[in-house]
């Protein structure tokens, strides 16, 4: 039984304060979502700019001097080349470009044969030779084969590579110096021997070599390796462009 039976229960918020709380309610939601418009087309402020500007600067800064030191790479006390390598991670990293384009698959370069009768390596062949490339050769001629100009040449789909083993096998024992074109690039650098390696990993990184990146050339034997070796057993200094006959 009611006292009121006609006006109902008092309601919880009076009239009027409803309607205030209504405009407030309002006017907060306006100033959200005015606050957020100007946030989100606000012209950038220059303190955006600047920090941009300032990245940008410091890219090509890095790129510029260890570009410089790639062209012309220092030397040790001893006269013989620095290894670019750390430069070259400098460009990669100084160079957004260069990464992607490292990253993209390579394009197969048309094949190239050393010979009409060509011999597919075996599976476990391959496989040996790419581990022994990942270990020894990759940090210069790189993933892709493609090498890195102007400091690494590339080794995918170039005719020293798919030439007579003889010469390549000599570059790994003692190394390569003086200035060799490569696809039009002139490098002027050096491939430091590569240690550590028994005649049958040589064998197996050669013919992983001639038979990837486009490359299509018959696989190396350790006998092959063997007889460069034993034949330039004596030799120490690295191998020499102009007495190879390379240009
Ligand atoms: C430290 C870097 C480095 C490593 C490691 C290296 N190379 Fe090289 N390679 C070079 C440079 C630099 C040249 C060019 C030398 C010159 O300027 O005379 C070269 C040249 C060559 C060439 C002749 C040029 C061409 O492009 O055909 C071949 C072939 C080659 N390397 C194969 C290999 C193989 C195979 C391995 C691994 C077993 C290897 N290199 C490891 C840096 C390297």
């Amino acid at each position: 039984m009611s006292e009121h039976p006609s006006n109902g229960p008092r309601p919880l918020i009076p009239g009027q304060v409803k309607s205030w709380l209504g405009v407030v309610a309002f006017v907060l939601v306006a100033v959200a979502v005015l606050g957020y418009a100007f946030v989100a087309i606000r012209p950038t402020t220059n303190a955006d700019l600047d920090r941009r500007t300032a990245q940008k600067a410091l890219r090509a800064d890095t790129e510029a001097k260890a570009q410089a030191l790639l062209t012309a790479p220092a030397k040790n006390a001893d006269g013989t080349y620095r290894l670019p390598v750390a430069d070259a991670m400098a460009v990669i990293a100084a160079n957004p470009k260069v990464l992607a384009d490292m990253r993209k698959p390579a394009a197969a370069p048309a094949p190239t044969t050393s010979s009409a009768a060509f011999v597919k390596a075996d599976d476990e062949q391959m496989k040996r030779g790419q581990a022994v490339y990942s270990r020894t050769c990759i940090a210069c001629h790189q993933p892709t084969g493609k090498g890195l100009a102007p400091v690494f040449p590339p080794i995918a789909g170039v005719p020293i590579v798919n030439g007579d083993p003889a010469l390549t096998i000599k570059f790994i024992l003692h190394g390569l110096m003086g200035p060799i074109t490569v696809e039009g690039v002139t490098y002027n650098s050096m491939m430091p021997p590569v240690a550590g390696v028994s005649d049958q990993d040589i064998a197996d990184v050669l013919t992983y070599v001639r038979q990837s990146f486009g490359n299509q050339s018959n696989p190396v034997t350790a006998d092959q390796v063997k007889a460069v070796r034993a034949a330039n057993a004596t030799r120490t200094a690295p191998w020499n462009t102009a007495e190879l006959g390379l240009k």
